[in-house]
């Protein structure tokens, strides 16, 4: 049996990319592998959010999480700050995780430009941190979209370090995992780049019909092709994958044939998307309130995961410490 982990960092609502990048190649993993999810809350300080915001930030991703179809009684589901055997193995990590390498890391370069006036050292550590969550539990797997690609080398090569110093075995290297065998990017709605939460170009699970369309007519499109057959040009193509994404195989063939045979119209693409989305979207976006509701349910389902993962935690932390030296007088 595989040991899969994953999370998500508690920053915002959870959008389409999270969950067709990472969520749903979880959902599939859970019935035949020990996995373990977690809601990154460390990982969201390097952003500084308020105390009052904190913990409805959590809250609202738990929820979420639970919405998509993470079963508790099948994984584990937990806070990560419910487990401080996390910060244990990631100090004894950065002892390990050099200036030069955690510097060149392209997401440490974004957040530096996007961020400048906040340029902390948790930002520089976050691959460690990422690292720790992934190796605690000894992680066969990973699912993770495309912008996680260079967190998860980096993890992969803090594992394959810390083998080579204390012990071959000790760490097995996570892989990767997607059900379509490749990273996934799923685009935003601004023309370019991937859906984000601090990008401002998400459709979010729990966003209501009515945005939803709003959004989508928004979309960043053009005046139509010119040629037949003609290549996309990104806004459009960004159009498609998403398309491709949420509709169906008849839906896309035919907007992608009038669009091929130069006689698309956007606005009857769009509309059509939004449908899709939509449909999609709306039994995820009432289970999210009826979770949200739910406090007794959220608190027993952290505090049996948080015991789940704090055991699996605390036997690799011991390992690790014997293996580094240290000993009890
Ligand atoms: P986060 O919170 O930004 O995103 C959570 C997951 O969603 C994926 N994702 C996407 N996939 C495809 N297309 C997109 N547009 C898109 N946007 C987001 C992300 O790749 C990710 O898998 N550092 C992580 C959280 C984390 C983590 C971990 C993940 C902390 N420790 C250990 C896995 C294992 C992050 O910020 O993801």
């Amino acid at each position: 049996m595989k040991t899969v982990v994953s999370g998500i960092r508690s920053t915002g609502n959870l959008h389409l990319g999270n969950y067709f990048g990472a969520v749903k190649n979880f959902v599939q993993m859970q019935n035949d592998n020990n996995c373990f999810f977690f809601i990154a809350d460390w990982h969201s300080l390097t952003t500084h959010p308020t105390p009052e915001d904190l913990h409805i930030n959590v809250k609202r991703v738990l929820a979420e999480y639970l919405a998509c179809g993470i079963d508790p009684e099948k994984a584990t589901v937990y806070v990560q700050s419910d487990v401080p055997e996390i910060p244990e193995l990631y100090l004894l990590m950065n002892m390990n995780a050099y200036l030069g390498e955690l510097e060149r890391t392209t997401s440490f370069k974004d957040k530096a430009r996007k961020q400048p006036e906040n340029v902390n050292a948790g930002l520089l550590t976050y691959p460690v941190l990422m690292a720790a969550d992934i190796l605690i539990h000894k992680a066969h797997q990973v699912p993770v979209g495309k912008d996680q690609e260079q967190n998860l080398e980096m993890a992969r090569k803090f594992a394959r370090r810390f083998n080579n110093i204390y012990g071959e075995e000790t760490f097995p290297i996570p892989q990767p995992y997607s059900y379509t065998g490749e990273f996934i990017k799923v685009p935003g709605l601004d023309g370019s780049g991937k859906m984000g939460k601090s990008e401002g170009n998400a459709i979010c699970l729990v966003d209501d019909p009515k945005d939803i369309r709003k959004k989508v007519m928004k979309a960043v499109s053009d005046s139509g092709p010119t040629e037949m057959n003609q290549e996309k040009p990104e806004p459009i193509q960004n159009l498609f994958t998403l398309m491709d994404i949420v509709s169906t195989k008849d839906t896309y063939d035919f907007f992608n044939d009038k669009y091929n045979n130069c006689e698309i119209r956007y606005g009857d693409m769009k509309k059509q998307l939004a449908e899709d989305i939509i449909n999609f979207t709306s039994p995820i976006r009432e289970r999210i309130l009826d979770i949200m509701q739910d406090d007794a349910y959220l608190h027993k389902v952290t505090k049996m995961g948080a015991e789940k993962a704090r055991e699996s935690a605390a036997k690799t932390v011991e390992e690790v410490r014997r293996l580094i030296g240290f000993r009890k007088f």
